[in-house]
């Protein structure tokens, strides 16, 4: 007879002996034995085998909630029928043309009606892609080199933005980048204007690139009032403002962080939603800058002064179906409004929980993100007045998060557990809340158990 596990982390591996056979084949043979560092932990990942609306299943049976909706791409849930139509039949008439499609425009058409200050778009495949082309417009437009960036934001694992994504900040988050290189980034501390002012001051920037609603999508959030005047002050000096709305477009709003928060940046990185789950993205802005990669018909200007951008799968059809399929329904805010009042109601709920079980924790967020935090409140960590606590909400909820999100997953909910953000899609329904917060309260109760809350003050 099997014992009964005894810990949160025996009980997730005991359950999953597929997982694990499949990880142990998978070791050796891809670093880590995955393909991305976000989808590793221990003991070992679970291996999913399908996925349908807002839900997955593993290899081993279990059924989860999914809050990580595709990191974040998965706006409308898995296999929305409109995409998986529009997929299959693009499939059948050629997934990559080596020309262009009609299929791009509508995708562009669309993108242009929803993003405020999308005049010129440009297709990519990744955010990583789309946040390095930016900087070159940006670069080009401008003559100047240098950029600043935020401390704690991500924008994908280009040479230009590696530093100070995670403490400690100095430590650049990937070995290989020359600290040349690292000397054109300029790091800012989030929502401090007086101190970007300064930078502009001592540096030659050619732009700002933030996350416009928090860093990692929801560890330290960005006050809105400083979103306004970094505005402000980047329009005065002539410095060129990036959004990365890489995880914010299309699901804050139909028009992401611009339209919910009403400033409009220069340019803007799309992905994720953009291309309704399949891997598409797309710098958009203003036409005086994208207009820096058109051809203009002068051979010395269009060799020497151009930006050049091209890759294998940007705009292809498939991809461009996808995206078009995904944009005609997320372009009239109908599914952003249904998130977002999810949002509001599972933060409500876990916060409740918290107080019920008085577990010293906080879940705060914006629209459809939220970010669990146990160890601290909301006054603590200053969320309510915009003193913000960042090394706390950086260091987060530190050996605890591990296990929360083990038990979480032993009660059937994933999320993002590198910062503990959930990303809720359209798929979900209001008794989907009830039983993620009720999964809360289960994991709550087993953490307890297990002594993890002792840990936390
Ligand atoms: C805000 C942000 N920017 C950029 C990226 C990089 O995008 P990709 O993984 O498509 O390269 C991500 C990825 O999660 C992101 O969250």
């Amino acid at each position: 007879m099997t014992p009964t596990p005894q810990t949160i982390e025996q009980e997730y591996a005991a359950k999953r002996p597929k997982s694990r056979a499949l990880y142990e084949r998978a070791t050796g043979l891809m670093p880590s034995g995955a393909a991305h560092d976000g989808r590793v932990f221990s003991p070992f990942p679970f291996y999913v085998d399908r996925a349908d609306g807002a839900r997955k299943w593993d290899v081993d049976g279990h059924e989860y909630l999914d809050c990580w909706s595709g990191h974040g791409a998965l706006v409308l849930g898995h296999n929305h029928p409109a995409v998986v139509r529009a997929i299959t039949e693009q499939v059948k008439r050629g997934t990559h043309y080596s020309a262009c499609s009609e299929l791009e425009i509508r995708w562009a058409e669309l993108i242009r009606e929803c993003v405020p200050g999308a005049e010129r778009v440009r297709f990519t495949m990744t955010g990583t892609e789309t946040t390095a082309l930016a900087i070159r417009v940006a670069r080009a437009a401008t003559g100047r080199t240098k950029i600043i960036k935020f401390q704690g934001h991500f924008h994908g694992i280009h040479d230009a933005v590696v530093a100070a994504v995670r403490d400690p900040f100095e430590i650049p988050v990937s070995a290989g980048v020359p600290p040349e290189v690292l000397r054109a980034t300029v790091v800012a501390r989030p929502n401090r204007i007086d101190e970007v002012a300064k930078l502009l001051d001592e540096h030659e920037v050619a732009a700002v690139i933030l996350e416009p609603a928090a860093g990692r999508s929801m560890v330290v959030p960005t006050n809105p009032t400083f979103l306004r005047e970094l505005r402000e002050l980047t329009s005065r000096r002539n410095v060129i403002l990036i959004f990365d709305e890489v995880v914010t477009g299309f699901r804050l709003a139909a028009g992401g962080a611009q339209e919910y928060f009403g400033v409009t940046a220069d340019l803007t990185c799309l992905a994720k939603a953009v291309a309704g789950g399949l891997p598409g993205a797309a710098l958009v802005g203003r036409a005086d800058l994208l207009d820096s990669i058109s051809f203009k018909g002068d051979a010395k200007r269009d060799r020497t002064q151009r930006v050049a951008d091209q890759g294998t799968y940007s705009g292809t059809p498939l991809v461009a179906a996808a995206g078009v399929a995904a944009l005609e329904i997320l372009k009239t805010g109908e599914v952003q409004k249904h998130i977002n009042r999810l949002g509001d109601r599972i933060r409500d709920g876990l916060n409740a929980v918290l107080a019920t079980r008085q577990v010293h924790g906080c879940v705060y967020g914006h629209a459809s993100v939220f970010r669990m935090f146990l160890g601290a409140t909301k006054q603590e960590l200053g969320l309510d007045t915009w003193q913000l606590d960042e090394a706390r909400l950086e260091r987060g909820m530190g050996a605890v998060g591990p296990k929360l999100h083990l038990a979480m997953l032993n009660n059937g909910v994933d999320y993002n557990r590198g910062t503990a953000n959930g990303w809720l899609n359209g798929a979900m329904t209001d008794a989907d809340i009830d039983r993620i917060v009720d999964a809360f309260d289960r994991s709550l109760t087993r953490l307890k158990e297990d002594g993890a809350l002792e840990r936390i003050a």
